[in-house]
């Protein structure tokens, strides 16, 4: 199909080449886990020594003028350069499970007894299945998409792009069919933040959440978005009315006030250090710029979906993920019965990948630290340990 010198060639004239530079590559490892856990960005490195030496060390509790921001900070720098929303609308602050949980039941609550119903499907995620039953009856759907709604729904939540497969939900049509039906809608961006253009104003969304550790190379644990459109705000209470949601939290009131801005969204004391991390990881990706990021996922996982084909079909893999580049995030699923076997095999030839219970492996290429030698290289890997399975 393609030789090695095909995948140099699409690297010699990728016009993001040099951003892999912006990253920290220890050792010759191949890690196609973008969409677990993203590289170490350089400036990650030397942000974590200024915050931690000059403002922890130098500054101790005088930096919290410069930190107390950091939530909206951060968060206008995701909303604006990657999620199309307006600044003040995005926050970054606890889990995506937590945001899930805020946010979700803030909108129930806004509406009313007559619509407890969550519409979601049977393959989200399981935190935010978890989160949403606890909530409310739920009328669960085999994928994301609606049919007819009940007058009784209030909440309709999916994820943008499915963890397993990597396809992209039909987020506009879902939206406005859902406004159609008087429900508020709630997406999960953790596996589309940064590498899918999601343009929430554009579609009117009500509610987002998502994670900054996979393709925002914010590190492990690192907080989540949480979005909230404008007109909304003021509309939602946080079922957690912590005193960093309080309108003044160092007046220390007898009762809870929430702020009149996006930070009535937050819970408790900000993850400093963490925050740091992800305001540099999402600042590669916005450098980089979201429309040219796109362009190499489609190309990467397209020329990782054409190697499969050829290597690794005949050997009894199969390839989940959706065929036309635009319907898929910048994971790559192969389904293959013995695909935790493979997922072994492979670190011992330095590819790190993910294996999801039962039989699929991912490979989730980051589109800035991923070139298409590695896709190369990975994939020629996975079919000799492929042939030996056989
Ligand atoms: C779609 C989705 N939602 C939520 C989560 C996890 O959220 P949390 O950061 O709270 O563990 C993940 C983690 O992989 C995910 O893929």
């Amino acid at each position: 199909v393609v030789a090695r010198s095909g995948a140099e060639a699409l690297d010699r004239t990728d016009p993001l080449s040099a951003f892999r530079d912006r990253y920290v590559f220890p050792d010759d490892t191949i890690a196609l886990d973008g969409n677990s856990l993203g590289r170490l960005p350089r400036d990650t490195l030397t942000r974590l020594e200024r915050v931690v030496e000059r403002q922890w060390a130098g500054g101790l509790v005088r930096s919290w003028d410069d930190w107390l921001d950091l939530p909206r900070r951060v968060g206008d720098l995701i909303g604006g350069a990657l999620l199309g929303a307006e600044p003040g609308e995005v926050i970054v602050a606890d889990s995506t499970t937590v945001n899930l949980h805020k946010l979700a039941a803030a909108a129930l609550r806004a509406g009313g007894r007559d619509r407890p119903v969550v519409v979601t499907d049977r393959g989200n995620f399981p935190t935010d299945r978890y989160v949403l039953e606890a909530l409310g009856p739920v009328r669960w759907v085999d994928e994301p998409g609606i049919g007819a709604l009940g007058d009784d729904v209030g909440l309709v939540a999916f994820s943008h792009v499915d963890y397993r497969t990597g396809a992209v939900a039909d987020l506009a049509g879902i939206t406005a069919a859902a406004h159609a039906a008087g429900a508020r809608v709630l997406w999960d961006l953790s596996h589309s933040v940064g590498v899918v253009p999601v343009d929430l104003a554009a579609h009117e969304v009500d509610l987002a959440v998502g994670a900054t550790y996979k393709y925002l190379c914010g590190g492990p644990g690192s907080p989540a978005l949480a979005y909230v459109r404008r007109d909304l705000i003021e509309v939602l209470r946080s079922p957690i009315p912590g005193w960093f949601g309080h309108r003044d939290p160092f007046l220390m009131g007898p009762a809870y006030e929430p702020a009149d801005d996006i930070r009535r969204f937050l819970a408790g004391t900000p993850t400093v250090l963490a925050l740091a991390c992800v305001e540099e990881g999402a600042r590669v990706l916005a450098d980089a710029g979201l429309e040219k990021v796109r362009e190499k996922v489609m190309g990467l996982t397209s020329f990782a979906v054409a190697l499969a084909d050829a290597w690794l079909v005949p050997l009894g893999f199969t390839v989940a993920s959706p065929r036309a580049a635009r319907r898929r995030g910048a994971h790559v699923a192969l389904v293959h019965p013995r695909a935790e076997v493979v997922c072994r095999a492979l670190v011992d030839v330095g590819v790190v990948t993910d294996f999801r219970h039962p039989d699929t492996l991912r490979l989730g290429l980051a589109p800035l630290s991923t070139r298409y030698v590695d896709v190369w290289d990975a994939l020629d890997r996975v079919r000799t340990i492929g042939r030996g399975l056989s």
